[in-house]
């Protein structure tokens, strides 16, 4: 598998946390992990292998740093390059928001020539919008770790399993 770029958003710290934790189940010291408000242009493209994590904010809306990257971003030569998400989310309280900044990023990096991979079922969450789905299924991995806590370490070792057959 090439090596691997993680780039994520935070609000409160969440994201970054769950970042780590998905770098540890990849047991791969090689991985580079970006807090995006440090990431360039150009680091997007030097990785084959591209993860992105975010929150969701304010009925929909990306954290600080990601909306400000995001329209820098509509460009990228990303073709042959394949991009997993994972966002964070409450769904109790933003059910018709839920997670909506994977599909924000997911429409971005996909219009750069990316192929997104990583879906996941919606089996297990209760909501009734967002903008991370298509064909019913996630766009990426959707954490909740404000009401489904305990669900966290298994989706995340269960989508790292995941990945590691989609790269390349
Ligand atoms: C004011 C506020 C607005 C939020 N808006 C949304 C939302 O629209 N959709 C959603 O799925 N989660 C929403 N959330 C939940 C956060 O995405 C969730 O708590 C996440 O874990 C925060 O991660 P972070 O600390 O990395 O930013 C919101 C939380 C707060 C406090």
């Amino acid at each position: 598998m090439k090596k691997i770029g993680l780039f994520y958003g935070t609000s409160t710290v969440k994201t970054a946390e769950i970042a780590k934790k998905i770098q540890a189940a990849f047991g791969d010291t090689t991985m580079g992990v970006v807090a995006i408000e440090e990431a360039w242009r150009k680091d997007f493209e030097g990785y084959d292998n591209i993860i992105l994590g975010t929150s969701t904010w304010f009925d929909g809306e990306l954290p600080t740093y990601w909306d400000e990257i995001l329209p820098d971003l509509d460009d990228l030569k990303l073709k042959g390059k394949k991009v997993a998400i994972f966002g964070l989310g409450n769904q109790v309280d933003y059910p018709e928001n839920f997670v909506d900044g994977i599909g924000l990023l997911a429409e971005t990096f996909e219009a750069g020539g990316a192929t997104i991979v990583g879906l996941t079922s919606t089996e297990g969450y209760t909501f009734e919008k967002s903008k991370a789905l298509r064909d019913g299924k996630f766009l990426g991995l959707a954490i909740d770790i404000d009401t489904q806590a305990d669900k966290t370490d298994k989706r995340i070792s269960d989508w790292v399993a995941q990945l590691k057959k989609e790269f390349n």
